[in-house]
């Protein structure tokens, strides 16, 4: 869950570019973002945000039994841009957001924002209302190309942040040996090995993934004794936008109109000096 990056990290984008969620959340599926290309300052733009599943899939949850998945996401904007205030969404931008509810990473990030879990059913495309910031009234911000980083989620994770593995993981031998016996009960299953020199371990298996061995198999140490019940991944994507200045913009509207203008004064010029050549022409 989001609140487990919030909780365990104080940034959730590591130096070398991993999103932390990363850390749990163990296998890889894609994600898409799209901004604008560039905003003027203090404006509301919106930022949209795929995290595609098959949604025919369902997955083991913590009781064991199947159900839909869940989606969750962390954006990383540049330093100043921040979530709209709800009184400067335009009404159509409100509709596409929808009942998403988005948070800032905290108190001290308003640049991040984590949204999550919900159901993927409703939200695997997410639509997330942002504000530049102004430069003329915030001196840390500047007139430049910024980056955007975004992970997202589907499906539960393999680790709580204390370590240990959910039952959302594929479990494996941690001995040599063969197994002696099989206990199914309503919360796990234990499998009982014995190794070449006589010890027994037991491997206990929480309700969720489905056992592959038998008893009386003989099975090496790290080999799976689980299939891998985990449906879901962790994606991560980045992409750029400019802050542009209003009056580069008019500054430029402004150069290309006097070229224009030249321009068509050029060809007036020509014209003229062409009419004034045929009449001093002699034949
Ligand atoms: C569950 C997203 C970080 C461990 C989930 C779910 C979402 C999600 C959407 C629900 C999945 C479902 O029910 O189908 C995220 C995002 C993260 C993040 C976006 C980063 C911002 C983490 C971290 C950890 C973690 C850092 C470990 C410390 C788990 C676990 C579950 C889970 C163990 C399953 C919980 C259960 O059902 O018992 N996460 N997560 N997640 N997450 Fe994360």
């Amino acid at each position: 869950y989001p609140i487990f990056a919030q909780q365990n990290y104080q940034n959730p984008r590591e130096p070398n570019g991993r999103i932390v969620c990363a850390n749990c959340h163990l296998a890889q599926k894609p994600v898409e973002i799209e901004v604008p290309q560039a905003v003027l300052p203090d404006s509301v733009f919106e930022a949209s945000i795929k995290i595609p599943y098959d949604k025919s899939i369902q997955q083991v949850q913590s009781n064991g039994k199947k159900g839909d998945l869940n989606v969750g996401m962390v954006l990383i904007l540049p330093e100043g841009f921040s979530l709209a205030p709800t009184d400067r969404i335009p009404e159509e931008m409100k509709t596409k957001v929808g009942q998403l509810y988005y948070q800032p990473y905290s108190d001290s990030q308003s640049n991040m924002l984590v949204a999550g879990p919900v159901p993927g059913k409703d939200y695997s495309q997410m639509v997330v209302p942002i504000l530049s910031p102004d430069p003329a009234k915030d001196k840390n911000v500047n007139y430049l190309k910024y980056p955007i980083y975004l992970g997202g989620n589907r499906g539960r994770g393999q680790l709580y942040p204390d370590g240990s593995k959910s039952n959302n993981n594929i479990f494996n031998s941690s001995v040599s040996g063969k197994i002696t016996e099989i206990k199914t009960s309503k919360k796990s299953t234990s499998i009982v090995i014995e190794t070449s020199n006589g010890e027994t371990i037991t491997e206990k298996i929480p309700v969720g993934p489905t056992i592959i061995v038998s008893e009386g198999q003989a099975v090496k140490i790290d080999q799976p004794l689980t299939n891998n019940p985990n449906v879901g991944g962790f994606g991560q994507a980045e992409t750029e936008i400019v802050l542009q200045n209003p009056a580069r913009v008019q500054g430029l509207i402004v150069f290309l109109i006097t070229i224009f203008i030249t321009q068509i004064f050029l060809v007036l010029k020509k014209k003229q000096v062409e009419k004034v050549q045929l009449a001093e022409m002699n034949f």
